[in-house]
């Protein structure tokens, strides 16, 4: 499987500029799947819902279109972050489409930050998308700091994940070597890079160093903290169907959830209820 990672510096509220940026970056390129940032044709910070509001599109819309065009040029899938509009709600999506067509939408689950006040959380789980027999599955950015995002992939059968993002912490990319040996899964992590001061005082540098990590956690493509990057790697996602990290300890059928106590947390520390 051919995976290409296009990290970009999208330009905030400049849909077709973005667009076109990415189709001109993508040129010629051929990819099984290219994975690309979270909110990679809007940018990231609105200031507000009513701004959001306008920038926002239908998972049928036309920079899914779009999209789907560049997938057929590229001959695989492409899987990118989009504000997307369902009814009354705005989600921070993100989008998986083929040369067939779109295939349908994630909607992240844990919201980072400003997201909150602006963007409805999804409620649709963490979905696995079998993309030409490779089960794909999907999380975005802030996703990475809760692990059973990642397992719950795992539990489903994905053996990659593809993971667009707009960190602006410095501790996902080292994360991500986690969370590929905790699962034995391929990781692929699109970030941006660029600043956002779209709100004064509240400067955003976006940390790119996008990586893809193989079920060892052996880093295979590693992009640089600034600049626009085109990276890819060639891998073999049945790799990922070898759960052992020894010969003995298996790291999905040696879990013991019935010693693993889900009380609720009290930030007020008293005890909880299991
Ligand atoms: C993030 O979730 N965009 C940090």
């Amino acid at each position: 499987m051919k995976v290409v990672m296009l990290q970009t510096s999208p330009e905030f509220g400049e849909v077709d500029r973005n667009l076109d940026d990415i189709d001109r970056r993508l040129e010629g390129v051929q990819a099984d799947l290219v994975v690309l940032p979270e909110l990679c044709t809007t940018g990231y910070q609105f200031r507000d819902r009513a701004e959001l509001g306008a920038c926002a599109e239908a998972a049928d819309g036309r920079t899914v279109e779009r999209m789907c065009g560049r997938a057929a040029a590229c001959g695989g899938h492409l899987v990118f972050g989009f504000a997307e509009r369902a009814g009354g709600r705005v989600y921070n999506a993100a989008a998986v489409v083929g040369p067939d067509g779109p295939l349908g939408t994630y909607r992240k689950v844990h919201l980072f930050a400003d997201e909150k006040r602006l963007f409805d959380p999804g409620d649709g789980g963490f979905p696995v998308f079998d993309l030409g027999g490779v089960p794909v599955g999907i999380m975005v950015c802030f996703d990475w700091i809760f692990p059973e995002a990642a397992r719950s992939l795992a539990l489903q059968g994905a053996l990659v994940i593809a993971h667009p993002a707009n960190l602006v912490l410095r501790y996902c990319q080292d994360a991500m070597v986690t969370r590929a040996i905790e699962n034995r899964i391929f990781t692929v992590t699109v970030n941006r890079v660029g600043t956002e001061e779209r709100v004064p005082g509240a400067r955003l540098t976006f940390t790119g160093s996008s990586r893809l990590v193989a079920p060892d956690g052996a880093v295979l493509a590693d992009a640089a903290p600034d600049g626009p990057a085109l990276l890819y790697a060639e891998i073999d996602p049945r790799r990922a169907r070898e759960k052992h990290v020894t010969t003995t300890n298996h790291v999905l059928t040696d879990r013991r959830p019935d010693q693993y106590r889900l009380g609720r947390f009290n930030p007020d520390g008293t005890d909880s209820e299991p």
